[in-house]
């Protein structure tokens, strides 16, 4: 009776459970913000007056594309090329202190992005929304950038005690012109994750990928090498003896070739006397063959201590006033399209979210963008049949296709602006945010 008691109830105790505890799952999910980009969003998002007046800023468009899984589902897309582009939104704020906190969105490079970021940043405590920009200090700052050959990479910058600090491992970034979801996880423990379309492509801690601590050991300064440390790993071999007769070898002999002139007057001329040549028989100095030194005790290291200059900070992976999520970036070329910006607590409910939209939509987008794709070179080839190839072959100009009506010699020009433009902002992105804005401003 017991028995049967057990298997008839006990199988729907679980079932209730399952359902009890995914029901509280869900319901634990805390989302501080979520924006899908629908009607309204233009209520929680401010446009910064940044550039205004210099003329450099540039208009989002609110669209899905030229490509998309769902023309309905829109995003924010930058829309005009060489141009700085800022808009924010603000949510309640809030501390990740014994919390985890996923930041995540999608993002699409329909311009086949050669140089640009494609990044998001989380600003803490007050901040003029009108005013965001470049040097407005942010705590994270994460997502795909891409500069020419050598920068693909995910970038997951941390601002510790007032310093930026990027990421040491590196993580490459998608390059097609497709919609990807880019999540960050960072956890209590002070492990983090990176995702990439729902796949984990990095994972670690916060103590070994960034250098936001100095470090917990270092070489001893006080170490020395031992005086009879022996660090050459080959000797001269005792054993090898100079041949005898090896120093009476000539350095160079006289030409055994060399003939005396016919015309070679001895009264006149003098004795002859052959050129000399290098002697193939001389070696040089005479040196005993190397061999392994029995005493090698190997390439002295310092031994490691503790860092006295090490304090560990439990609250590494604090943020304590995260309140604003924002866009800042530099565009080259435009056309790179935000949406399904997403912060919560909750893992599973960013896997979830990126699985309806971006997972339910990417098929639909990539035969989409793959029938443009073929439109596009058709009309390419219809309008310039002789120079398509090359044009193919250029992949500055490649999604370029107004560029097609252009000059061949204004094109060089342009070309070339556009790498001067495209070092300078890479640079900034290697050696320093603050001087960002002011290389780029320098370009225009
Ligand atoms: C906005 O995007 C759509 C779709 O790509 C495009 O047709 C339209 O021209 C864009 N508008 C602006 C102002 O760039
Ligand atoms: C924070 O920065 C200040 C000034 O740069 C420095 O003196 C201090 O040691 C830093 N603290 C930590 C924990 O890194």
């Amino acid at each position: 009776m017991a028995t049967m008691q057990r298997r008839t109830i006990n199988p729907s105790f679980l079932s209730l459970y399952i359902a009890l505890g995914l029901l509280f799952a869900c319901a634990s999910a805390k989302v501080f913000f979520e924006e899908r980009f629908e009607d309204g969003w233009e209520n929680r998002w401010v446009k910064s007056e940044w550039k205004k007046d210099e003329n450099t800023a540039g208009e989002w468009n609110y669209t899905s594309g030229k490509w998309n899984g769902n023309p309905d589902d829109k995003g924010i897309q930058t829309s005009e090329d060489y141009r700085f582009y800022a808009i924010s939104a603000e949510f309640p704020e809030f501390s990740n202190k014994d919390n985890t906190l996923v930041f995540q969105f999608s993002v699409k490079h329909e311009q086949k992005l050669d140089c640009g970021g494609g990044y998001m940043k989380l600003l803490s405590g007050d901040v003029d929304q009108k005013k965001f920009g470049g040097d407005t200090p942010y705590s994270i700052m994460f997502g795909p950038d891409i500069c020419g050959y050598t920068t693909k990479k995910v970038h997951a910058i941390l601002t510790y005690n007032g310093t930026n600090h990027l990421n040491k491992k590196e993580v490459p970034c998608e390059t097609d012109q497709l919609t990807h979801v880019y999540t960050f996880v960072l956890r209590p423990d002070a492990t983090y994750t990176i995702l990439i379309d729902n796949v984990e492509k990095q994972t670690g801690s916060l103590y070994s990928d960034w250098d936001l601590l100095p470090p917990k050991q270092i070489k001893d300064p006080e170490a020395k090498k031992p005086e009879d440390w022996d660090d050459k790993e080959f000797i001269p071999d005792p054993e090898d003896k100079k041949p005898e007769g090896y120093d009476d070898i000539p350095k160079e002999i006289p030409d055994p070739d060399a003939k005396k002139p016919e015309d070679w007057d001895d009264e006149e001329d003098g004795e002859w006397t052959a050129p000399t040549i290098p002697n193939p028989e001389y070696k040089g100095p005479w040196k005993a063959k190397k061999i392994k030194n029995p005493n090698y005790k190997g390439k002295w290291k310092a031994p490691m201590i503790d860092n006295p200059d090490f304090k560990d900070d439990p609250e590494l992976y604090v943020f304590p006033n995260l309140k604003y999520v924002g866009i800042e970036l530099w565009q080259v070329k435009s056309g790179t399209l935000f949406d399904n910006v997403l912060i919560t607590d909750d893992p599973d409910y960013a896997k979830k979210l990126a699985e309806e939209t971006w997972g339910q939509q990417k098929d639909a987008e990539k035969t989409a963008f793959e029938e443009a794709e073929k439109k596009r070179e058709e009309e390419e080839a219809k309008a310039d049949p002789v120079d398509s190839d090359a044009d193919d072959d250029d992949d500055a100009d490649d999604a370029e296709s107004e560029a097609d009506s252009k000059a061949d010699s204004k094109d060089d020009v342009d070309a070339e602006e556009e790498d001067s433009v495209k070092v300078k902002s890479h640079l900034t992105l290697q050696f320093g945010f603050d001087q960002d804005l002011q290389l780029s401003n320098n370009v225009l």
